[in-house]
């Protein structure tokens, strides 16, 4: 290559990477011209809105499960919109439990319920299609895994699951939540639990102002779920905590109230725990959580992050006068912990999702984008903490990688490291705006590789292709590191009949389109698990 591309070889270089733009520089770490020299060992994909799972060349997929499925013969059934997803292990090798979160249902797909009717019929079956299904999965000898049916780790928490408030106080008069719901991201603690999230509550459950007893009534509470059942929102927003093998569950309300995309758990140098949380809202903001002690999460303080500053600060009320007087006690602070972290001044951020913290301890945050500020794409924000402690109370950001034409992904969400410490990342962008012009290039949802080691560091590829209207959430790798568990989630979102579908995934013809969790594996699977993408 001459040191000034061609125009041409500029384009089929970014087209190769799976980009589609001709503007821009490369970004990342590596210079174009040492990209060049060193050209990639598989060909990314290109951006493609067809109504199937896409892939490179050589990057096998299968269906673990769907669902709606059977998963013993007493009649539970796997959850709908499949999103988080984490593996532990039994006491029989290769039997293992997977976490799997639910993050919505869709009347009308998942229950023809086509007028989207709130009778209180069609709650009682929403109800049961949400929270969290905990199912046994056996590796085969081929490495692949499959569900095993009636096995007694099966479970199932839903709407109506009795969850104990781990708080200081009472909430709304109670110890006790009906069920967990809006389940999105999560994490696994030291110890061998795992966190499941709730994020969108009010979409089901409402939400009161602070000092208010009414229900606030708006289009986000589109579900009214508090129509038929006492279900006080500040039961809700919570991080759980659940022991994947008993199932047993309880609400940490020390880790703040909020719509709780992930809770990724590292340790700081002392051996504290500390939980990095984001609040996917418009202008919300990012948290950590710094444990009082090394195996639990019930007591500790909660920071909201002052970007610009490169501080973390206290959301605790018998420190901070300004609080005492907001609050009448630490449990309503928490309750209402984005009015605190106002009061604070805690940065507004593009909506801040799932967050990755890799083996030097640096932080990658995905800010999916913010239609308030018309910033469409989002990007990485990477937190450097001070001494590379997790436990410190200052820090440095920068952006790692901004979403737009010139990386190729837009909306970035759910994000897992593999075992040679690289990123894969999901992108969200809504059903409503995919095909957009801020978004045609993009195509549908994907799954891009990004390397953060090697001559590839910072180079975003693209490596698989959601079907129409899914998104790609819980990207999770199996323990021995060599299988990608990823979930595809709602299919079809958009459609408005059952005549009308935008999506058959994955049954084709004329059918329903499911969500499902599917497996990645193959030769490609090897070679970008392998030493071309190590330092
Ligand atoms: Fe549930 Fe923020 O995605
Ligand atoms: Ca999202
Ligand atoms: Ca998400």
């Amino acid at each position: 290559m001459t040191e000034k591309l061609s125009l041409e070889s500029r384009r089929d270089f970014l087209l190769f990477l799976g980009g589609a733009t001709l503007a821009g520089a490369l970004p990342g770490c590596g210079s174009l011209q040492k990209l060049i020299g060193s050209k990639p060992p598989f060909e990314a994909l290109l951006p493609n809105s067809t109504d199937n799972l896409t892939t490179i060349s050589g990057l096998n997929w299968k269906i673990l499960i769907k669902e709606n499925a059977m998963l013993n013969q007493q009649g539970l059934r796997f959850g709908m919109n499949n999103d988080f997803l984490a593996v532990f292990p039994t006491e029989t090798p290769d039997t293992f439990v997977l976490v799997v979160n639910h993050e919505s249902i869709h009347p009308l797909i998942h229950y023809g319920n086509a007028t989207f009717s709130r009778e209180k019929y069609w709650v009682d079956q929403e109800m049961t299609g949400v929270g969290v299904s905990l199912i046994a999965i056996k590796k085969d000898s081929d490495g692949l895994y499959q569900f095993v049916p009636d096995h007694p780790y099966n479970r199932r928490l839903d709407a109506n699951t009795k969850i104990p408030l781990l708080s200081a106080q009472p909430i709304v008069g109670s110890r006790v939540a009906r069920g967990t719901l809006a389940n999105c991201s999560g994490g696994k603690t030291p110890w061998g639990t795992v966190l499941v999230c709730e994020e969108n509550f009010s979409d089901y459950v409402g939400e009161r102002l602070h000092g208010k007893r009414t229900i606030l009534q708006t289009s986000k509470n589109q579900y009214q779920w508090f129509t038929h059942y006492d279900m006080p929102p500040e039961h809700y927003g919570w991080v759980v905590e659940l022991e994947p093998l008993t199932g047993v569950a309880r609400k940490h309300t020390a880790l703040g109230r909020f719509a709780h995309e992930g809770a990724t758990v590292t340790q700081a140098k002392d051996g504290r725990i500390v939980v990095y949380l984001g609040d996917d809202e418009n202008d919300r903001c990012l948290y950590k959580f710094i444990s009082a002690n090394a195996t639990s999460l019930e007591k500790g303080t909660l920071y909201v992050a002052q970007i610009d500053q490169g501080r973390w600060l206290a959301l605790d009320r018998n420190a901070d006068p300004r609080l005492a007087k907001a609050f009448k006690d630490q449990t309503e602070l928490l309750i209402y912990t984005r009015e605190a972290a106002v009061i604070v001044g805690g940065s507004k951020l593009d909506r801040p999702e799932d967050i990755e913290v890799d083996s030097k301890g640096q932080v990658y945050v995905a800010t999916t984008n913010n239609s308030s500020k018309n910033r469409p794409h989002g990007s990485l924000l990477k937190i450097v903490e001070s001494g590379n402690d997790a436990g410190a109370l200052t820090f440095e950001s920068s952006t790692f990688l901004a979403g737009g034409k010139t990386t190729g992904f837009s909306c970035p969400d759910n994000m897992a490291l593999d075992r040679n410490g690289n990123l894969w990342l999901t992108t969200d962008i809504s059903g409503s705006k995919m095909g957009n012009e801020d978004y045609v290039y993009h195509g549908n949802n994907a799954l891009f590789f990004i390397p953060l080691h090697g001559v590839w560091a910072g180079q975003p590829f693209r490596i698989a292709s959601a079907p129409r209207d899914a998104e790609f959430t819980g990207p999770c790798f199996s323990i021995d590191g060599k299988t990608l568990f990823l979930s595809v989630q709602h299919p079809g979102e958009f459609s408005t009949s059952k005549s009308n579908l935008t999506s058959h995934w994955p049954n084709g013809g004329d059918q329903l389109p499911q969500s499902a969790v599917v497996m990645f594996s193959g030769s490609s699977m090897e070679l970008l698990l392998g030493a071309t993408f190590k330092d």
